[in-house]
């Protein structure tokens, strides 16, 4: 089974996902799939959350915080840019109290309550996360590449997401039993019906937007996730592990992607023991690797003679990884 095929055979599968341990090619891969679907002729937002703005990096442009940047024919990509949704999110916080409680300005107190609100992690997550249901949500592309941020760090994200929407349907139903009392109470005292509930409303459209969002990311249908694994030991046994808690929050892996692989036609040149030596180390977790995930290898990607950034390099890495 190749890259390409999966990709031919699976034309649903839209939204696309690097997943593995820091520094093993998430944003390498993410970059090269990107750029072939793009070449194939099809629309591409190749996307992340990471602060590091390594998008920036492997694209040698500046597009942090800047909303989706056209890098090429049909390939955009988007960094976003945490604080400054905070900044955003602040805002709406306040117009949306002026709006409710008629408000002039906003009262010292709850200014400060803002402020506060905003310097806690949680907040930095969730206006992550938010940015995050934007764009998967919109829907105008034909990909969608998620490049993901280490695998601790996505799975928090997809464990965020359930317990967020655990908690908005707790909310919701308190509200909406609320606002039957609340009916009730104005229906005896003869008042006119109730203005429509802003803040039901509100927890509604949330609860919406986070099922929607985790539908389109744990979808076998339309998402492809994919685990980037090196040939060495530790990685192997953090990926196992980083797996099976995948699984958990039911996230369908798509295939595993062997990364850094030395190549083997080196073996007929006269190369030093080394460099011979190393091959047969990843020998050895290589065979391991085809034990521990058989046929869910899909490819096996080699070690190039420099970092992929720029272009014509990402271009290079595209037709290895996707060639027939
Ligand atoms: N096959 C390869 N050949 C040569 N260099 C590679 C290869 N794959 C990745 N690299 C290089 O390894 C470095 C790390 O790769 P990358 O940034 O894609 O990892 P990552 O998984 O996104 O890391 P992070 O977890 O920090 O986001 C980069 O400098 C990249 O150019
Ligand atoms: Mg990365």
């Amino acid at each position: 089974m190749s890259l390409k095929r999966i990709f031919e055979q699976h034309p649903e599968r839209r939204y696309i996902m690097f997943g593995g341990k820091g520094g093993l090619g998430k944003t390498t891969f993410s970059a090269a799939t990107a750029y072939w679907l793009a070449s194939q002729g099809k629309k591409v937002l190749v996307f992340s959350v990471d602060p590091q703005a390594s998008l920036s990096d492997i694209f040698e442009r500046d597009i942090f915080g800047k909303g989706p940047v056209q890098i090429m024919e049909n390939l955009w990509a988007q960094e976003i840019d945490a604080d400054q949704h905070i900044k955003q999110y602040q805002n709406e916080i306040r117009q949306k109290i002026l709006d409710m409680y008629g408000f002039d300005e906003i009262p010292e107190e709850i200014e400060q309550y803002i402020q506060a609100a905003s310097a806690e992690p949680a907040m930095e997550e969730s206006a992550i996360f938010d940015a995050v249901v934007d764009i998967v949500v919109e829907g105008n592309y034909d990909y969608y590449i998620y490049d993901l941020v280490p695998l601790g760090h996505a799975l928090y994200y997809l464990s965020m997401a359930k317990v967020y929407d655990e908690w908005i349907n707790k909310i919701t139903k308190l509200r909406e039993e609320m606002r039957e009392y609340e009916e009730m109470v104005s229906r005896l005292k003869r008042e006119r019906e109730l203005e429509e509930d802003a803040i039901l409303r509100e927890l509604l459209y949330i609860r919406s937007r986070i099922n929607e969002s985790s539908n389109i990311l744990t979808d076998r249908e339309k998402t492809a996730f994919f685990f980037v694994v090196v040939p060495e030991e530790m990685i192997l046994i953090d990926t196992q592990k980083a797996a099976g808690l995948f699984a958990k929050f039911d996230v369908p892996i798509s295939g595993y992607i062997v990364n850094r692989v030395v190549p083997r036609d080196l073996l007929r040149l006269e190369i030093p023991a080394y460099l011979r030596n190393r091959i047969e180390m990843q020998d050895r977790y290589l065979e391991q690797i085809g034990v521990m995930f058989s046929d869910q290898v899909v490819a096996h990607v080699p070690e190039l003679e420099r970092d992929v950034a720029g272009l014509p390099m990402i271009k290079t890495l595209s037709e290895i990884m996707y060639a027939d």
